[in-house]
Formats: C-alpha cells, sequence, structure tokens
C-alpha cells in the first residue's frame, strides 16, 4: 500500500514537473547527476551511424536537462532513490574520448554500463572505471578503444558480464580481474590483448562463458581453466597457445556443463586425452586447424551429446574415429579433413542418423566406396577427396539412397569402373530442388540451442583453387569425380540432376561422345570434362547452359567446329586446349569447307517471347555478361566468405526466367 502510494506520488510528481517546470529541483533525477550525464555527452560529436542495425539512433540528442534526466533515452534510474542506475548509450553514433575526468565516473550508483558500438576513436577506457564500484554489467563491445584494459577493473567486484570484444585492447589481461568472483560472461574476443592468459580461473565459481578468441595469447592451455565447473563455453580459438591439453587435470575435471569447446586455429599439440568424453553435456567440439598427433579416442563415439566435430587439418592418425557407436548419436557435422588417418570408413557411422555433413577429405583412407552411407536420410554433403578409396561406385539395392545429398567430392582417389546410372538417379535432392529453397538462400542452420557460433564449412575446388564455402547454402549442389579412373561413357542419366551447380568430371578415363542431353543441365554453372578420351562433335545443344561460366574440354580428342553463340562467345580458346581436329572461334584454327557448313548455332526454341523480356529492359547481353562474370565474381564473394553473388547476381536473373515461363 505504502509503496503504491509513493509510486504514484512519484509519477504524478515527473508529470508535473515536466509540463510547469524546467528546474531540476522537481525532478527524479538529482541535479548533479542530470548534469554529470550532460557534461559527459559534451565530449561527443554525432556520427554517421557505422556498426549499427537500423532500428538505432543517436540517443543523446532528445536530452534536454529541462525533463528529467531519469526519462532520457538510455538513462535507467532508481524509481525510488532517483539515482540513475543504468546507462545504455549502444549503438548513438558517438564519437570522441572519455577523458580520465570525466563525469561519467561521478554516476557512482551505475549498475549497469552499456556503450557498445560507438566510435570512441582509439582512446584508452579509463582507470577511474574502478570507481564505478556498483557496476555489474559493463559491455564496451565494438566501440574502437585502445591501450591497455585497467587494472582497477579488479575494484568492480560485483561485476557478473564484461564484454570488451571487438576492440584494439593490448598488453596483458590484468591479473585483478580475479577479484570478479561473481563473474558469469568474460568476453575478450577479437582484441590483440598478448601474453600467457594468467592461470586465475579458480577463482571464478559461477563463470560460464570465457571468450578469449581472436588475440595473440601465448603458452599453454591454462589448467585452471578445467576448474570452471559451471562453464558452458569456452573459445579460445585463433590464438597462439602451444603444447598439450593439461591432461592431468582433464582427468580430475568437472566440465559436466560445458556445451562448446572451441580451440582452433592455435598451435596446440600432443594426444587427445579420453578424458575429454567426460563432458557429458559437450555439443559442439572444435580442435580445428592445430598440431594434435596420435589416435582419437574412440570414447567420442559414445559422446551422445555432440552436434559438431571438427577435427580438421591436425596430425591425428590412426584408424577414424569409430564415431556414432550407439543409434542415440546426435552427430551433424564431422570433419576429419587434412589429418592422416589411414584404414576404412567405419560401419558405425551407420548410427549417425542425424548426419548431414561428413568430410574426410584429405587423409589415408582407404577402403571402397561407402554406399552404405547412402541409408543416412540426412546427409547433404558428402566429401571423400584426396584419400586411397578404390573400385567402383555402385548402386544401393535400397530405395532412398542419398536422397538428401547435395555435394558429392570424391576427387583424387583411385575409384575406377563406370559411371553407373543407377548412382545418380538417386540423388534426388540434385534432380529438384526443394520448392521452398527457390530463389532464397538458406544455410544450414545449426540446429543447437546454445549460442553457438558454428559455420558449416567445406573445402571445394572451383576453378583449380582450393576455396572454403564458409556457409554451406543448401542450392549449392556439386559432384566432384574428378582425378580418378572412371572409365566408359558420360551417362545420359546426369541430365536428371536438373539443379546442379558444378559438373568435375576432368583427369578420368571417359570416352564416347559428350551427351547431348547435359544441355538440359540448365543450372549448370561449371563443367569441367577436361582430360578425358571424349570424342565426335561439341553438341550445339551446351549452348543452351545459359549460367555456364566455367568450361573445360581440353585434352581430348573433339573434332569439327566449336558451337557459336550465349555463353559459347564467352569462352577462351583455353576451354578447349589439346584437342587437335577442333575449329573455328575462339581458336586460330579456321574450320575447312566440309565444317564450315556445320557450325552449330545456338538454338532458338526458347526464344519465342522475348519481346516481353526486352521489354522489362532485360537484354541478352546482360544475361552474358552477368553470367560471364557470375563465377569471377563468385569466387571473390567466397573468399570474403560470402556467397552473396547468389543472390544479387543468379537468383535475381533466375526467378525472371521463372517468371517468363510463368507467364506463358
Ligand atoms: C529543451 O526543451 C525546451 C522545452 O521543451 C526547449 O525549449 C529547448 O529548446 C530544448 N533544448 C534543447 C537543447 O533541445
Ligand atoms: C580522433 O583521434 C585523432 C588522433 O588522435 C584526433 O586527431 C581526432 O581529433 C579525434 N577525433 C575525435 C572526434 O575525437
Ligand atoms: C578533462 O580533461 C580534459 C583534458 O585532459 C579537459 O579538456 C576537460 O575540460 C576536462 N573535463 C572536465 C569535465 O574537467
Ligand atoms: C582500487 O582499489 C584499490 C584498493 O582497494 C585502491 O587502492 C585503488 O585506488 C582503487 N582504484 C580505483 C581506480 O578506484
Ligand atoms: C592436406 O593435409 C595436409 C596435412 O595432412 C596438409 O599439409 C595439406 O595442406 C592438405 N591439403 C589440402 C589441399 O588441404
Ligand atoms: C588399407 O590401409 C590399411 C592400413 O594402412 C592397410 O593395412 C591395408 O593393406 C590397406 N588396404 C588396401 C587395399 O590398400
Ligand atoms: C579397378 O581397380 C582394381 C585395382 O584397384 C582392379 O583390380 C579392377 O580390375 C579395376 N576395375 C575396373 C573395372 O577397371
Ligand atoms: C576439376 O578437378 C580438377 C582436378 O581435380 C581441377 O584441377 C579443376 O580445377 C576442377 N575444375 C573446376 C571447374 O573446378
Ligand atoms: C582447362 O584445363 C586445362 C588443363 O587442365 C587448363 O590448362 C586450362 O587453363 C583450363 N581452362 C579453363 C578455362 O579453365
Ligand atoms: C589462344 O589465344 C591466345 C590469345 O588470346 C593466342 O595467343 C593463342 O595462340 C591461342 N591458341 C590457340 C591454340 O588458338
Amino acid at each position: 500500500m505504502g509503496y503504491l502510494f509513493i509510486f504514484f506520488s512519484l509519477v504524478c510528481f515527473v508529470l508535473l514537473c515536466q509540463s510547469v517546470s524546467s528546474s531540476f529541483v522537481h525532478h527524479l533525477c538529482s541535479p548533479s547527476e542530470a548534469s554529470a550525464l550532460l557534461q559527459f555527452n559534451q565530449f561527443f560529436e554525432i556520427s554517421p551511424p557505422g556498426r549499427c542495425y537500423k532500428a538505432s539512433f543517436p540517443k543523446t540528442i532528445s536530452w534536454n536537462e529541462s525533463t528529467d534526466c531519469c526519462t532520457w533515452e538510455g538513462v535507467t534510474c532508481d524509481m525510488l532513490t532517483g539515482y540513475v542506475i543504468g546507462l545504455d548509450l549502444s549503438c548513438s553514433f558517438l564519437r570522441g574520448t572519455i577523458h580520465p575526468n570525466s563525469s561519467l565516473f561521478q554516476l557512482y550508483h551505475l549498475q549497469s554500463l552499456n556503450l557498445a558500438r560507438n566510435d570512441f576513436n582509439w582512446s584508452s577506457f579509463p582507470n577511474d572505471i574502478g570507481r564505478l564500484r556498483n557496476l555489474k554489467y559493463l559491455n564496451l563491445r565494438e566501440c574502437d578503444f585502445s591501450g591497455s584494459i585497467p587494472d582497477s577493473i579488479g575494484n568492480l567486484t560485483q561485476m557478473r558480464q564484461l564484454d570488451f570484444g571487438d576492440n584494439h585492447f593490448t598488453g596483458h589481461i590484468p591479473s585483478t580481474i580475479s577479484k570478479l568472483k561473481q563473474l558469469i560472461l568474460l568476453d575478450l574476443w577479437s582484441n590483440s590483448l598478448g601474453g600467457e592468459i594468467p592461470d586465475i580461473f579458480s577463482n571464478f565459481q559461477v563463470l560460464a562463458d570465457l571468450v578469449l578468441s581472436n588475440n595473440r595469447f601465448t603458452g599453454s592451455f591454462p589448467p585452471s581453466i578445467l576448474s570452471l565447473t559451471c562453464l558452458q563455453r569456452l573459445d579460445l580459438s585463433s590464438n597462439s597457445l602451444s603444447g598439450p591439453l593439461p591432461s592431468r587435470h582433464l582427468e580430475q575435471l568437472h566440465f559436466y556443463n560445458l556445451n562448446s569447446l572451441d580451440l582452433k586455429f592455435n598451435f596446440l599439440q600432443g594426444p587427445l586425452p579420453s578424458s575429454i568424453c567426460k563432458m557429458s553435456s559437450l555439443s559442439f567440439l572444435d580442435l580445428s586447424h592445430n598440431y594434435f598427433t596420435d589416435s582419437v579416442p574412440h570414447c567420442l563415439g559414445n559422446m551422445d551429446s555432440l552436434f559438431v566435430l571438427d577435427l580438421r587439418s591436425n596430425s591425428f592418425r590412426g584408424s577414424l574415429p569409430t564415431l556414432c557407436s550407439r543409434t542415440t548419436s546426435h552427430l551433424r557435422t564431422i570433419v576429419l579433413n587434412g589429418n592422416q588417418f589411414e584404414g576404412p570408413v567405419p560401419m558405425s557411422l551407420l548410427n549417425c542418423n542425424s548426419l548431414e555433413i561428413l568430410d574426410v577429405g584429405n587423409n589415408s583412407i582407404n577402403g571402397t566406396f561407402p554406399t552404405w552411407l547412402g541409408s543416412l536420410q540426412q546427409l547433404q554433403v558428402l566429401i571423400l577427396k584426396s584419400n586411397k578409396f578404390y573400385g567402383p561406385i555402385s548402386a544401393c539395392q535400397t530405395e532412398f539412397c542419398f536422397p538428401m545429398l547435395r555435394i558429392l567430392d570424391v576427387s583424387r582417389n583411385e575409384f575406377n569402373g563406370s559411371l553407373l546410372p543407377q548412382v545418380f538417379r538417386n540423388f534426388r535432392a540434385m534432380i529438384k530442388l526443394d520448392d521452398t529453397n527457390k530463389g532464397t538462400i538458406k544455410y544450414m542452420e545449426p540446429h543447437l540451442d546454445v549460442n553457438i557460433r558454428y559455420i558449416d564449412s567445406v573445402k571445394l575446388v572451383i576453378k583449380g583453387q582450393d576455396i572454403d564455402l564458409e556457409r554451406i547454402t543448401t542450392i549449392m549442389t556439386v559432384i566432384d569425380l574428378s582425378s580418378n579412373h572412371f572409365d566408359g561413357v558420360i551417362p545420359k542419366a546426369l541430365k536428371d540432376l536438373s539443379s546442379l551447380w558444378l559438373l568435375n568430371l576432368s583427369h578420368n578415363d571417359l570416352r564416347g561422345d559428350i551427351p547431348t542431353e547435359l544441355g538440359q543441365m540448365n543450372t549448370l554453372e561449371a563443367l569441367d570434362l577436361s582430360w578425358n578420351w571424349l570424342t565426335g562433335k561439341i553438341p550445339r545443344e551446351l549452348t543452351r547452359l545459359e549460367f555456364l561460366a566455367v568450361f573445360n574440354l581440353s585434352q581430348n580428342v573433339l573434332v569439327g567446329p566449336i558451337p557459336q553463340g550465349s555463353q559459347f562467345n564467352t569462352f577462351s580458346n583455353d576451354s578447349y586446349g589439346g584437342n587437335l581436329d577442333l575449329c573455328g572461334p575462339p581458336l586460330s584454327k579456321k574450320c575447312g569447307m566440309s565444317d564450315a557448313s556445320h557450325v552449330p548455332q545456338p538454338l532458338e526454341s526458347e526464344e519465342e517471347d522475348d519481346e516481353s523480356y526486352f521489354a522489362s529492359g532485360f537484354t541478352w547481353e546482360s544475361v552474358v555478361i552477368g553470367y560471364s562474370c557470375g563465377l569471377v565474381v563468385g569466387t571473390v564473394m567466397f573468399k570474403s566468405s560470402k556467397p552473396k553473388w547468389f543472390l544479387e547476381g543468379i537468383i535475381p536473373l533466375k526467378n525472371r526466367r521463372r517468371k517468363k515461363r510463368g507467364l506463358r
């Protein structure tokens, strides 16, 4: 009752003051704090919004001393005492410097301070922060602070969440930080901090989230981290940590809550201790790009909690771990690429019912093609490249075999035999893209319930370059059978893979004609048939492949004139080298009289309603330019890890095509 009364009188008071008075006296906010806020603000100019989301706006612009500071944007007061306890100026377009004498440090009652995503112009963050002893939450993310992290941070013993991510802080982690015993989150992501990570973690009893990634930390893995029983996420990735994992400490470990362990891109070495399997909540384990050696403990196969296992680019050896030893496994992504694993693919993978991505490329794995993996109904990406697989690719006996497969890369192995049409008929996901995927780009969503930022990525060869696809789009479909010993003819059945994006059959022993049916694979952007024994003429039906940007028929025994028109006008003589009897542009060899009468022309059949096409400002020329640049742009985009051209280049055009067809 009493509280209610006070509350209402306060509200009336505030409203009254706002309308009649311009003096601080009647405000809930104390005059000294209001003036401290205004003074603090004087040192900033409003910069253009750089790194902020659309809905953000400069909060301090509306600050006006004639109103109660408790009503100002970003200011929170204690309703009873009127003290300013929260200041949220994130994304407020502030640019300037916080001086050590800043009146900000007079706001002694502040519990929460959020300055994220402003531009503090590489200034240092003042030591005076230590005066705000009531702070529980401090967010300086993406602020362009530099200098060292102030020692006085250790005075903020109430602190729960400290986020200094994405600044330019240098120097060491101050050891005083160990006094923050109530810390739940410590995020120093992406700074230039160095030295050893101080082994102070036994002081943190409730720390749940520890992110020290993208810095320059050296030395060994700090053993006291392993005493953090509440830890849910540990991210030490992209540093220069070396030495082995502290296996003795791992033995005593109580890491039952750890969800995500990310140690990628360090110099860690030695074997992976089997005690890691005691982390019974672990769903994400990324140890990639280190120097781990020896065999992988087989108990990993019993870790039902695992969703993602990424061990790529290490020096693991021995047989592949028997993952999914139980049918209760949740593994969705397995990446073992770039190690020295040998022996066959373990049959235990048959239990990986949720598996979407399996990448065992660049190892020494032998054995025949694991056709039995076809029973994994979720499998979308299968990469076996650069191993010692041998024998034919046999078709499955079951009806639903590899129904979701979109990326198959078996290049650089010892596979042989002919390409069976039945094999390709199974790939339903490549035959027709799901309707829901059309025109939009979709990523394979991490199905994780924790806030883990893992992005599925595989390496593919495009135009001879290894390219990391940071995200695997669900519309990307690839078959790469190159550099094997496949013989026989190119099966006509390939034409049914109507959503294929890249087909690489190069460096094999394929014979016979290029099937005219390949002209029906109308989403194809890259077709590489080089280094085979293909004969006959180049079918003019291939000019129908309007999206073709990379095309290679070199080093075959093809004859006759090169088809002209559409995409074919964009290919250089590089696409045809080593075929001694091909003629016509872009080759300098002229076609003889007998050839000339047969110069293949682009097919006319689809051209009927070109008028409506042109009417919408869409010309054939722009198609050609669009697509001939498509892969160049695409490659650049790949490198910047945003395969954006799908959206900006190709998809809109495809949509237009679709619209056009719809009009008929
Ligand atoms: C503050 O508010 C008063 C009254 O609404 C107005 O006259 C004055 O111009 C404002 N000052 C600023 C700096 O916006
Ligand atoms: C940013 O820092 C530079 C160099 O220290 C200085 O010249 C400039 O005035 C500063 N800008 C602001 C807005 O503080
Ligand atoms: C704080 O110090 C700077 C110079 O370091 C000075 O320009 C500024 O006026 C001072 N601010 C206050 C509030 O005293
Ligand atoms: C931090 O605390 C120490 C010891 O309590 C004290 O000497 C120091 O002045 C404090 N620093 C700040 C900036 O408040
Ligand atoms: C393959 O793995 C080895 C290490 O086992 C590495 O040195 C090499 O660069 C990798 N090759 C590719 C193409 O990733
Ligand atoms: C496969 O690899 C294992 C282990 O390296 C070896 O013992 C075996 O002989 C190999 N099998 C074939 C067919 O190469
Ligand atoms: C495939 O290679 C194996 C040797 O690895 C050989 O025994 C077999 O005859 C070959 N099969 C075909 C169809 O060429
Ligand atoms: C096809 O594969 C070969 C060898 O594996 C590679 O050199 C070539 O660049 C690939 N072609 C395309 C278009 O990616
Ligand atoms: C086609 O392949 C040959 C041989 O592998 C290569 O020299 C040439 O550059 C390739 N041409 C294109 C356009 O990729
Ligand atoms: C290919 O084209 C280049 C120039 O674009 C030319 O120098 C070369 O002679 C051509 N080669 C053949 C085989 O036509």
